[in-house]
């Protein structure tokens, strides 16, 4: 912002590197809703006269509704989105639009802005959160064994319902992170000024009120130099892509031709330009990509913060940057993720022979010995010296015969063949938590009430959390 100080007019180079108009046009609706309750409260304050209240509230609601049916502002040159706004209700008011910036500066403007975006955004990724987990949980099977891995090495058998509801469960820690975010991000800034606060006569919770936050800030420097809620958002977006990416590496472990446990539809993959053969997993290949590109964004933003001296510098223009390309790496992620799981191709019975090779039920014989009084450090051993023979005899476990068997300790019986099965072992781990099937039946019911839970508590907020311009998605689809 160039004023009556300057001789000269900016240099086009330092105007087109100090501009933020590019990016902070996604911001227009929050930021022309603001401005509106700012107006309002000018007006009921009488610090500017009714007239011109009327005129900037009905000019502002006119501007709001072309820019929605035109898609957004269109680039005329003007430094950022607040400078836009009030340039178009200078030409369209007269002094009525010079008036708009009584009482408040563009750093607790573009604070209040971000805060409201960031609220919308935190209900979006809610909502993309929850939809994903629905899907994981309408194909978490509790009866199919499947491989469980440490190290990605043989562990123990698991069920493919009990996988599946370990990624939902790291999901709905982010729901839970939402909110969190939510809240750091409800309480309005509007009021405090460039820094030190405003010498008329406002009323901060009217404005606050008005954009439906729940606290004003408490102290006006912080106000314009807290960036926290900010840098929270980024971290709630890489700890989603950081989850997103575990599981997408473990789809492409799972459809490599070595596991080939599952095939992604051939409308999620893709081919080789050269190897006529393959069929790749692109998505998740990009998933566990973009993990990555976003880890570098938060902590770019945070080095950046950290050397700002207090309060307001421009560096913190770049935040709008980082808080669009972190909203466009998630949301796509995860709704790409829901139709990537969707269509994905179980093989069941790979998974079952999956999961009991690589000797995977050897815990079970020595939890049989446990059984028949051998402390266990002892029955790990002798269990570890069948898994020998078995290794040495070239054999699956449950190919050894009963006179080795019971040459490795007397207490093995040939009832230890039976137990040897994944279907046997998943049964037995049937502790709140555990992979059996019937615990993972009450796992599924639990996790379908949370997410209606979910879902009714993000509707709730969505409409009370935020004013009616501000829905974080329209139309409410669901
Ligand atoms: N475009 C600026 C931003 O995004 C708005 C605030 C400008 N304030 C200032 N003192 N230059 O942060």
């Amino acid at each position: 912002m160039w004023g009556g100080r300057f001789e000269s007019e900016p240099a086009d180079a330092a105007r087109a590197f100090t501009r933020s108009f590019p990016w902070d046009r996604r911001l227009y609706r929050e930021d022309i809703v603001a401005s509106r309750a700012h107006a309002a409260m000018l007006g009921a304050r009488d610090i500017i006269g009714a007239s011109d209240a009327d005129a900037l509230t009905a000019g502002l609601d006119r501007l709001l509704q072309e820019l929605d049916e035109a898609g957004g502002p269109v680039d005329a040159g003007d430094e950022d989105i607040h400078s836009y706004v009030e340039r178009v209700l200078i030409e369209r008011l007269g002094d009525a639009g010079r008036r708009l910036h009584t009482a408040r500066s563009r750093n607790d403007q573009v604070a209040t802005d971000m805060r409201l975006y960031v609220k919308g955004l935190t209900l979006r990724i809610g909502r993309a959160l929850v939809d994903l987990m629905a899907v994981l949980v309408d194909r978490a099977e509790p009866d199919t064994v499947a491989p469980g891995f440490t190290h990605l090495q043989s562990g123990q058998p698991v069920t493919l319902g009990h996988y599946l509801l370990a990624i939902h469960e790291m999901l709905s820690r982010d729901v839970d992170a939402c909110y969190q975010v939510f809240a750091l991000a409800d309480v309005c800034p509007l009021g405090s000024g460039a820094l030190a606060g405003v010498p008329y006569d406002i009323d901060r919770e009217h404005a606050a009120h008005a954009l439906h936050f729940s606290q004003i800030t408490r102290n006006s420097m912080d106000a314009v130099a807290d960036r926290d809620y900010l840098l929270a958002v980024l971290n709630l977006g890489v700890g989603i892509l950081l989850h997103l990416s575990r599981w997408a590496e473990d789809l492409v472990v799972w459809a490599s031709p070595g596991f080939a446990m599952v095939e992604f539809a051939d409308a999620y993959a893709t081919g080789s330009s050269i190897m006529p053969q393959k069929k790749n997993p692109d998505i998740a290949e990009l998933v566990r990509g973009r993990a990555g590109t976003a880890l570098g964004i938060a902590s770019g933003m945070a080095a950046t913060v950290k050397g700002v001296p207090l309060t307001y510098g421009l560096d913190l223009q770049e935040d709008k940057q980082a808080l669009f390309r972190m909203e466009d790496l998630v949301l796509p992620s995860l709704g790409i993720m829901r139709e990537a799981f969707k269509t994905l191709r179980f093989d069941r019975a790979r998974m079952a022979q999956m999961a009991e090779s690589g000797y995977a039920t050897a815990t079970e014989i020595a939890d049989y010995l446990v059984e028949r009084d051998a402390p266990f450090r002892e029955a790990h051993e002798i269990a570890g010296r069948v898994v020998a023979a078995a290794i040495e005899a070239g054999v699956e476990l449950t190919a050894l015969t009963d006179d080795q068997l019971q040459a490795l300790d007397a207490r093995l019986g040939a009832d230890l063949r039976e137990r040897l099965t994944a279907e046997r072992a998943v049964a037995r781990r049937d502790v709140p938590g555990g992979t059996a099937p019937r615990q993972v039946r009450l796992a599924i019911a639990d996790a379908r009430g949370r997410i209606d839970l979910e879902r009714g508590r993000l509707r709730e907020l969505a409409a009370s959390g935020l004013p009616a311009a501000l829905a974080p998605w329209r139309p409410l689809n669901d």
